[in-house]
């Protein structure tokens, strides 16, 4: 896949005086049918719990497109994006004190889920499935709104990180301080697609050395599940995909074989012959109703599917419900790979130094804020693998 180089210099020049409002340059949704644009945007300095970031990187997702494409039910004006990399660049009041927090020129990538470390399931250590996450209102904290537009709007940050800005003020949970011997471009995939499907191979699917994975979907998220499979010790990983390029680029992240997606009956028979009867596991990474239900088929009994691609609101499946409760297999929903950011994004960083997760490969364009639209178009082709936005 070819690298396209195609950023340009910024409009707006980053800020150095956080202490007072401060602007920064942002990918707005402005809700259902009325697209995006890129404004000039007001950041209040960060309150007591927060941290300013200049941002360095913002990947492009599939749910950022879900959002564009009105799949979702979600707040308007929305700074978009959330899967980020930056630098502290400015800390609220009592920010500092404790070890663990942030502090100036930390670099760090931003979670989409900061778990408020209070309830059961936190308790549980089961920080992805928290039930007051911050930021989960799509504010910096509940209610709180640090970014304006210039004339006074309040905008709401999507999952309380909005990453396709040049600046961002986020909660400190928000903001998991890493190695910044990785490059920020590959870091903020660690943000969502890396977490995501490594996450979903390692840690909610538990695959283990010797398995058989078929991959269902090649985009960031998938190849990432690819990525933690072959990481896991899988003898065997099959990538799925429509475009044959994506089959190319999971052959050199470490999938062994792949199969061209045609029609799913044809789909099917095809993944059949490249397995020693079923696969241990199947991992869906699209969302489509189709190609979960040809997972849930595609398993061997008492295998494991997992379903990760986030489908439309309304989206529904169908189990043959017979040979499914026979078949003793499981299925199973991966919310950000099982993982808990603050603890996950370090290990995950520490891997792609190590050169055991090779992110730099699944980066097939790097491009600026002025250009998110037509990332989103190449995305609806299904061209390219992950678009990065790099802040200069
Ligand atoms: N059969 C096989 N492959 C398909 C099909 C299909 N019917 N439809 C789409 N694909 C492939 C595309 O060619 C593409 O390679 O699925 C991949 C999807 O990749 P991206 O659009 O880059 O999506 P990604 O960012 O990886 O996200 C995947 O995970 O987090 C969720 O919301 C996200 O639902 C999305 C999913
Ligand atoms: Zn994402
Ligand atoms: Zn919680």
């Amino acid at each position: 896949m070819t690298l396209a180089r195609t950023r340009k210099a910024l409009d707006t020049q980053p800020s150095d005086d956080y202490t007072a409002p401060f602007s920064a340059r942002a990918v707005i949704w402005n809700g259902p049918g009325n697209g995006l644009s890129i404004e000039d945007v007001v950041l209040d300095p960060p309150g007591p719990g927060e941290v300013a970031v200049r941002m360095l990187a913002s990947g492009v997702c599939h749910s950022d497109l879900h959002i564009l494409d009105d799949d979702w039910d979600m707040p308007s004006p929305l700074v978009m994006g959330h899967e980020g990399s930056g630098v502290v660049v400015a800390l609220g009041p009592g920010v500092g004190q404790h070890p663990e927090d942030p502090r100036v020129g930390d670099h760090v990538v931003l979670a989409w889920t900061a778990p408020c470390g209070r309830c059961t399931r936190c308790a549980d250590g089961d920080g992805h499935l928290c039930a007051a996450p911050i930021g989960g209102d799509h504010r910096t904290a509940k209610d709180q709104v640090r970014i304006r537009r210039t004339d006074g709007t309040p905008l709401g940050i999507h999952c309380g990180i909005g990453t396709m800005s040049t600046h961002q003020v986020v909660a400190t949970q928000a903001a998991v301080r890493t190695d910044p011997r990785l490059p920020a471009v590959q870091a903020s995939l660690v943000g969502c697609a890396i977490t995501t499907g490594v996450g979903a191979a390692l840690w909610t699917a538990g695959i283990q050395p010797g398995d058989e994975v078929v991959v269902i979907g090649l985009g960031g998220v998938g190849l990432s599940a690819v990525m933690g499979a072959a990481l896991a010790g899988a003898s065997r990983v099959i990538g799925v995909d429509r475009e044959q390029a994506k089959l190319d680029l999971a052959l050199q992240v470490g999938a062994t074989c792949g199969v061209l997606a045609t029609d799913d009956a044809q789909t099917e028979a095809a993944i059949q012959r490249k397995c020693e009867g079923r696969p241990d596991h199947v991992i869906e990474a699209i969302g489509l109703t189709s190609t979960i239900e040809l997972a849930t088929r595609l398993v061997r009994p008492g295998g494991t599917t997992t379903l990760v691609g986030l489908p439309r609101a309304d989206a529904t499946a169908a189990l043959d419900m017979y040979k499914f409760v026979f078949s003793g297999s499981r299925i199973v929903a991966s919310n950000y790979g099982s993982a808990v950011p603050c603890t996950a994004f370090p290990r995950l960083v520490r891997h792609a130094i190590d050169g055991h997760l090779p992110i730099d490969a699944i980066i097939s364009h790097e491009i600026a804020l002025e250009d998110v639209e037509a990332a989103f178009d190449a995305m609806r082709r299904r061209e390219g693998a992950r678009q990065v936005i790099v802040f200069d």
